[in-house]
């Protein structure tokens, strides 16, 4: 994997903590009325706590917690021991293990994860999702627009940019909506929504 993750396994206590202090409702609220009715089966990519992997299992549907992280993904098996939530050490662009399973998910859920690419990453990224995808299926990314704190990698992306390269990929947009962060000064979130582009009639690129 990259240098994504840089800065998480130190800072993992204090993070795990933060994350859980934020409702699945206040993080997501943009998106909420696009979630399909389950039970789904979810992959979550860049899971940090399982807050949201827990919201999902909490409704009947099944999660594959994503976390390259170790610090993190021990201490998000501990704070929501699911059996509906299952965590795999991999991670984007390649997600070899996942991909290496031959499943395909109904709902592929990023948050607050994907500008930690950086853009030939983000370009295999991509591809790596469309293969994934369940038809139907749909595809939420959260980006995080602002000052990078300290110690992490991270660029800043773009809605427009992310939504031209999920079309590549088949993946139209269906909801961009962006909003200033209730809790952190000069930093503003972008939610975005993609399903499957109409008329495909074949196989993903890439
Ligand atoms: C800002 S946290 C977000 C955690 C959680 N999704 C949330 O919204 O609270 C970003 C997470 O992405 C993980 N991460 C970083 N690079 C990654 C990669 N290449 N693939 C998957 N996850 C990655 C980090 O370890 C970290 O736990």
């Amino acid at each position: 994997m990259s240098a994504s993750n840089q800065g998480y396994a130190e800072e993992a206590p204090a993070l795990l903590k933060r994350y859980e202090e934020i409702a699945f409702e206040e993080a997501h609220g943009g998106v909420l009325d696009r979630i399909p009715r389950g039970p789904l089966r979810v992959l979550e990519i860049g899971a940090g706590s399982g807050r949201d992997a827990a919201w999902f299992a909490a409704r009947g549907d099944v999660v594959l917690a994503v976390e390259p992280t170790r610090e993190m993904r021990e201490g998000g098996r501990q704070l929501h021991p699911s059996p509906a939530i299952e965590w795999l050490d991999d991670g984007l662009p390649a997600l070899a293990k996942v991909r290496a399973r031959g499943e395909r998910f109904d709902l592929i859920w990023i948050s607050a994860m994907w500008m930690h690419l950086d853009a030939d990453e983000r370009g295999a990224g991509m591809a790596t999702l469309a293969a994934l995808l369940a038809a139907p299926g749909a595809v939420m990314m959260s980006l995080r627009h602002g000052p990078v704190p300290e110690g992490r990698r991270m660029f800043a992306v773009t809605g427009e940019e992310t939504i031209a390269l999920a079309a590549r990929h088949r993946l139209s947009c269906t909801l961009s909506e962006t909003r200033d962060s209730p809790r952190a000064p000069g930093v503003a979130w972008t939610a975005l929504w993609f399903v499957r582009s109409e008329n495909r009639g074949g196989q993903d690129e890439g």
